[in-house]
This record gives C-alpha cells, sequence and structure tokens, in this order.
C-alpha cells in the first residue's frame, strides 16, 4: 500500500485548543493535503454539511458533543468516511472501543509527526483505492455533476462497491440519476473494458423480454429465423443493467432468479447452458418491498439483486447541485443550439434552485433545454425560466376562476354561432335577454364584434364600454 499522500486530499480536523489546530493544519497543509480546522464536534457537523472532506481527524476530548459522539454522527452519515482520532495519553481503553466501533486508527498525543501522516495516507488509501493521477481518479464519475455531500457520500460508496463484484440496487425517484450511476460503477469497475449493457425492463413486452435477455436458437418460435444472442451473453465480462427491475413479470423474475444462481443462461429452444460471468446492476423507481408485500416482486430474487442498495436523493435533497448542473447544462445545449447563452441572470438561477423539482435532473435539463432554445441574451432572464418552469399541465386554478374562463368562452362560441345576435344567442343559452346583457357586459363582450360583416354596431346595441 502506498503512503504518499493522496493529492490535494480534503482533511477536516477538529480540536478545541487552538494552538493544536494551528500546528496539526500546518503540517497537513505542508504535507499536501487541504485542511479545514474546526474547534468544535458541532462545528465539524455544520462543516460536513457544505463539504465532504476525504477524512476527518478529531481530538477526543471536546467540549460539548466528543470526538466519539462526532464519529457517532459521521458513521451514520457519511458510512465510508473514515475517522482518525486524537486521544490524550492514558485513555487508551477509550480508544480500543472507538476502533471495535469502527474508528478507522487513533493516536495518542502528543502524536509522532510521521505515525500520523502515515496513518492518514493509509486511511485515504483504503477509502479510495490509489490510481496513477487525481484525473484519473476522477474519470470514471465525469458524467456526474455535483457538489453536495449527499452526493459525494453516494459517490465514495458507488466506487467502493464498484471495486468488487456485489450485485448493487439503484433506487431514486425517477429522473434522479439511476442509468448515469450505474455506468459510473461500471467505470469505476474492474470490468470498466468490457461492455456495459442496459435494458429496460419495463418497455420490452414479456415474450420479447425472454429472447432479448438469455437468447434464442434458430426455430425457438415463429419468427426466430436464426441463433440470437442474449444481452447476457452481449455483456459477457462487463456489467449488465437491468432498469426498472419492479416491471419485471413475475414469470421472468424465477428465470432471471435461475440464471443468477447458476451463472449460465440457457437461450429459449435450446437445451445447453452457456456459462455467463455477468456483473448486475439493477434499478427501480418503485417501492420493491411494497411490491413483494403485493406477492408482485419474489423475495428471493429481491435479495440475489439488493447486496448492495444505493439510494439516489431527489434534486430537492440537494439544491446545491442544482446551479452547477443548471450551468452545466446549459453549456452543453449551447453549443448543441450554437447559441451564446453564458449563464443564468441572477434571479433566475434563484428560481431554479428554490423550484419544486417532481422530475428531478431530468425535468431540470428539460427546463434548461426549454430556455436555451427561447434565449436570445447573453444571460438567460428570470421571465424565461419562470415560463419553463410553469407547466400547463399543472397549473390549478380556482374554481371562481375556472368558471369565470369557461363562461367567457361559452359567450364567445354563442355569439359566433349566432353571428353576434344577443335574442339568438339569449334563446339558446336559455336566459332571458337582459340575463345575456349581464353577462355579456361582465366580460366586456361585444356583440357587434362577431358580425360576419365585421362592422360594429347591431340592433341590439353594443354594450361594453372599452
Ligand atoms: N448528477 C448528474 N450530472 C449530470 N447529469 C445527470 C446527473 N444525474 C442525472 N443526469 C441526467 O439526467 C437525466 C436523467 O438521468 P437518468 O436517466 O440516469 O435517471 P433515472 O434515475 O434512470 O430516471 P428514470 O427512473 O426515469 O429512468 C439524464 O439525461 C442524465 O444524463
Ligand atoms: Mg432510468
Amino acid at each position: 500500500m502506498s503512503t504518499s499522500p493522496t493529492p490535494r486530499a480534503r482533511l477536516l480536523v477538529v480540536d478545541d485548543d487552538a494552538d493544536m489546530l494551528r500546528l496539526l493544519s500546518m503540517r497537513l497543509g505542508s504535507a499536501g493535503y487541504q485542511v479545514t480546522a474546526v474547534g468544535s464536534a458541532e462545528a465539524a457537523l455544520a462543516q460536513l454539511e457544505i463539504e465532504r472532506p476525504q477524512l476527518v481527524l478529531s481530538d477526543v476530548r471536546l467540549p460539548g458533543r466528543d470526538g466519539l459522539a462526532l464519529f457517532d454522527e459521521v458513521r451514520a452519515r457519511h458510512p465510508s468516511l473514515p475517522v482518525i482520532l486524537l486521544t490524550a495519553h492514558g485513555t487508551i481503553p477509550d480508544a480500543v472501543e472507538a476502533t471495535a466501533r469502527g474508528v478507522f486508527g487513533y493516536l495518542t498525543k502528543p502524536y509522532d509527526a510521521k505515525e500520523l501522516l502515515e496513518k492518514i495516507a493509509q486511511a485515504l488509501a483504503l477509502a479510495a483505492p490509489s490510481l496513477p493521477s487525481r484525473q484519473a481518479d476522477e474519470a470514471w464519475r465525469a458524467e456526474i455533476v455535483s457538489r453536495s455531500s449527499r452526493m459525494a457520500d453516494l459517490l465514495a460508496e458507488a466506487r467502493l462497491v464498484a471495486r468488487s463484484d456485489a450485485s448493487v440496487l439503484l433506487r431514486g425517484d425517477s429522473g434522479t440519476g439511476k442509468e448515469v450511476l450505474a455506468r459510473a460503477i461500471h467505470k469505476a469497475s474492474a470490468r470498466a473494458n468490457k461492455p456495459f449493457v442496459a435494458v429496460n425492463c419495463g418497455a420490452i413486452p414479456e415474450a420479447l423480454l425472454e429472447s432479448e435477455l438469455f437468447g434464442h436458437v434458430k426455430g425457438a418460435f415463429t419468427d426466430a429465423v436464426s441463433n440470437h444472442k442474449g444481452l447476457f451473453q452481449a455483456a459477457d465480462g462487463g456489467t449488465l443493467l437491468l432498469d426498472e427491475i419492479g416491471d419485471m413479470p413475475p414469470a421472468l423474475q424465477v428465470k432471471l432468479l435461475r440464471v443468477l444462481q447458476e451463472r449460465a443462461v440457457r437461450p429459449l429452444g435450446s437445451s445447453q447452458s452457456i456459462p455467463v460471468d455477468v456483473r448486475i446492476v439493477s434499478a427501480t423507481h418503485r417501492d420493491l418491498e411494497a411490491a413483494m408485500a403485493d406477492g408482485q416482486f419474489r423475495e428471493d430474487l429481491y435479495y440475489r439483486l439488493n447486496v448492495v442498495t444505493l439510494h439516489l436523493p431527489t434534486l430537492a435533497e440537494r439544491r446545491e447541485d442544482i446551479p452547477l448542473l443548471a450551468n452545466h447544462f446549459l453549456a452543453r445545449l449551447s453549443a448543441k443550439y450554437g447559441k451564446r447563452s453564458s449563464g443564468f441572470a441572477p434571479e433566475a438561477l434563484k428560481a431554479l434552485t428554490m423550484a419544486a423539482w417532481p422530475g428531478n435532473v431530468r425535468q431540470l435539463y428539460n427546463v434548461v433545454e426549454q430556455v436555451c432554445a427561447l434565449n436570445t441574451t447573453p444571460l438567460v432572464p428570470l421571465a424565461l425560466v419562470q415560463r419553463a418552469l410553469r407547466t400547463p399541465s399543472v397549473e390549478v386554478l380556482s374554481l371562481a376562476e375556472a368558471r369565470q374562463r369557461f363562461e367567457r368562452a361559452y359567450l364567445v362560441d354563442l355569439l359566433k354561432m349566432t353571428d353576434g345576435h344577443v335574442a339568438d344567442a339569449a334563446r339558446l343559452a336559455q336566459r332571458n335577454r337582459t340575463e345575456f346583457y349581464r353577462l355579456l357586459q361582465k366580460h366586456e363582450l361585444t356583440p357587434g364584434l362577431f358580425k360576419s360583416d365585421g362592422l360594429h354596431g347591431d340592433d341590439d346595441g353594443a354594450v361594453a364600454e372599452s
């Protein structure tokens, strides 16, 4: 294991002793780390909300919450973030207990600088196995734009599981980025140079899905004019994304389970099994537990697919990512549409950041696409963003407003039908003329305007002033 520091890894250092804190920061800074120094566990937790470091180094004895309590919080919120504790001389039992709880390591004060740097390097290397350079380090997740600590945590976990062959279940609402994450996991895995194959289990009819997944031999069914390799074989050595796994028909769930257990597929109509080596990533926005309770999803398959679950947060749970994503999409789409939009006006960005985003990142992309197509100025103005955010289908009118709109449209129709003849229109509406005039007046409708000769004035008299 290499003990050279991961280039510019960020460390969060916690100590209530200001001198100690300064000394630690200097040492670690000159060893090539970026250091964020805070004086209490509470400040550390606040800092973690803003930015996820690669490691936490904390004193055990702190005012308020102590270092162990801080560790427990960190473990709960950021399971893959390593924590090293500094304990005063003579409190070893504490330290032993801490290690048992999952603290990466402890050092007694006064600490040995060399030992400290080694411990940090070890922890970093374990949390993020070393790669030649920072750039290569990040290449696997190049498609995923984020700065929130929620996403940083998720990505750290994704990267750890990517190295194993464990089946991963990706959960999260529609448009949160399950497919991009699946691709990133593939790229971060040892299978990166082998195929990544995605199949949407919900979009393919049951009869076809089986032969898509497992293949068929010539003559297996009427249209099977030649042998056909299934997606399992196409993904051999690589990764297969079973998207919308919650939509897989029960009969196929049984067959899928058998393939996963036997690590071999038998194409339709064939009597031979073909071994396949495929890493399974599945994704769903459905509540699989509820589907299992309803008997719609097999429990045994669930446990096989769900060795590790990664849950994508909704966009509303990571609003700090919105400006970054919006600008990223704008740059990409401006290039695509040959536009020169260089950014959003500050109020426009604020409106984006505060919107509800039920459709998550995909919806954000669509909104940016719409404003980009319509924009004619260097900075996208607020008005365009507001317009794109207001999807007509979700516009809800008050009953009074809806009634008003209907009434007006109805009256206009009647006047058109009767060529602006109020007596006829009133008769059709089964209202007396006085009442009908009052309605026209309310909507400021002038019957004369509806005469087909286009001339104003009529024998019934224009009723509206303006
Ligand atoms: N963090 C991100 N950075 C950049 N683009 C993203 C990110 N997350 C999602 N996207 C983009 O948003 C769109 C939706 O993402 P994706 O298809 O992965 O979502 P999904 O969770 O699979 O949605 P669904 O459940 O509807 O299938 C895609 O165009 C994807 O490229
Ligand atoms: Mg998807």
